[in-house]
């Protein structure tokens, strides 16, 4: 349990709050690239902050403040121009460093430009990456955007996929290093929803878990476990899953970031690879889609069916803040109670001038950086389509995506191109 002020030092995000300060030490992706090709100006609420996304037609990205320093007005519907975004009410325009770069009537009464000069928008870098634009909101200069070795990875197809998400960001981030839930969460309940909507497999209960192990290392913490199906050569204990720091998680196939708006909502962001059978060999990806995954039904309950909607459904179930005084934490919990610590940990770490753990500076160690996964041979080498076929896990991540409702049609058309596998549309996954 934490006290309610601990609780609200971890929690809030805004500029100025200790949280707030760590998480601005790092790189937050905040949109698709695709996005911005089909409209070149986009809102965004980060860490509290509103601002605007926008890509010029110099194909320079800017991430400047939301209002227009003029009167006010809401540059999400301001227009890009060779360089920068011109406010649509009147004309003032800002280059992506946030400069006043015209003031079409005060540029003509006044030549020497007085005004401009005060008229400067608070703006931030963004960089492309991985099918993403990334944003920094911290002091300069800006730490290495990691350069994760799954961004490299051959001949797959990878889709992102974002939902808004009612609630903070740690209890978001607390799942991340939970195993047991996957027992209870995805595959328990998946088999009771399975079982109410007439499609019951009748199989019990999923093995249990017997033992867990957490471990700190460089990007993060390593959560490792058995199961009663597996014992301690299985790679889910020889390697187990990470925690990325500080507010991701890699599960091997697919990454999860979740992106603090403010201290009430947050923004999901995964990132899924799937290699594409040897038969469809060499595949090389020309865009990255991005789409946005619903997170309620027509009924107004949230969305079951499918993997992270149902995270989404523990994680809003605890409220908007959670109120960590009243929680009982029991032998399960060991690594929540250590992610706690070590942003206590960086929260003085900032206090005290010096980075937060995950923040990578050197250039030269910041190229396809190395992260434990439990099946790299198979994402970096592939298999035939006929073993695909033999491993019901691989086979069901080939021709269903199991990660979010709402794949739209032309997402999943594309992976079939890449893959050359038909895919079923998973109306409720069954793990
Ligand atoms: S309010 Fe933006 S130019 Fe006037
Ligand atoms: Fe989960």
């Amino acid at each position: 349990m934490l006290s309610a002020e601990k609780n609200q030092a971890l929690t809030q995000v805004g500029p100025g709050t200790p949280m707030g300060e760590v998480l601005r030490r790092h790189w937050h992706p905040v949109a698709g690239i695709d996005e911005l090709e089909r409209r070149p100006v986009k809102p965004v609420r980060l860490m509290g902050e509103d601002l605007v996304l926008f890509k010029d037609l110099s194909g320079r990205y800017g991430l400047v403040e939301r209002r227009c320093r003029h009167r006010n007005a809401d540059l999400a519907y301001g227009f890009v121009e060779a360089e920068g975004l011109r406010c649509n009410y009147h004309g003032w325009r800002y280059a992506a460093d946030g400069r006043c770069a015209e003031q079409p009537y005060e540029d003509v009464v006044d030549p020497q430009c007085r005004l401009r000069r005060q008229a400067s928008l608070q703006a931030y870098p963004v960089r492309a990456k991985a099918g993403l634009l990334w944003a920094y909101l911290g002091p300069a200069p800006a730490p290495e955007l990691p350069d994760w070795e799954p961004f490299h990875w051959a001949n797959g197809f990878v889709q992102v996929v974002f939902a808004e998400v009612p609630c903070n960001w740690l209890q978001t981030q607390e799942n991340s290093i939970d195993p047991v839930h996957f027992e209870w969460m995805h595959a328990n309940w998946t088999r009771r929803l399975n079982d109410e909507a007439g499609r019951g497999s009748g199989a019990g209960y999923a093995p249990r878990h017997l033992k867990l192990a957490f471990e700190a290392f460089e990007h993060g913490f390593l959560y490792k476990r058995i199961t009663e199906d597996t014992d301690e050569q299985h790679p889910l204990w020889t390697i187990g899953r990470v925690c990325l720091w500080p507010n991701g998680f890699f599960l091997g196939d697919h990454f999860e970031w979740r992106v603090p708006v403010d201290d009430t909502n947050t923004l999901s962001v995964t990132w899924s690879f799937i290699r594409v059978p040897r038969e469809a060999e060499p595949y090389v990806q020309t865009e990255i889609p991005s789409w946005t995954s619903p997170i309620r039904a027509a009924d107004g309950r949230w969305i079951t069916s499918h993997v992270i909607n149902q995270d989404i459904v523990g994680w809003v179930g605890q409220g908007a803040v959670t109120d960590r005084s009243r929680e009982l934490l029991g032998a399960s919990d060991r690594g929540i109670a250590m992610l706690r610590r070590q942003l206590f940990d960086d929260i003085d770490a900032v206090r005290n001038g010096r980075d937060p753990k995950g923040v990578m500076r050197d250039p030269q160690r910041n190229q396809r950086v190395f992260l434990p996964s439990d099946h790299r041979d198979f994402f970096l080498h592939g298999l035939p389509l006929a073993e695909y076929r033999r491993d019901p896990k691989w086979w069901r991540l080939l021709t269903q995506f199991i990660f979010h409702a709402g794949q739209p049609d032309s997402v999943r058309r594309a992976c079939e191109q890449a893959t050359g596998v038909a895919q079923s549309r998973a109306e409720m996954i069954d793990l």
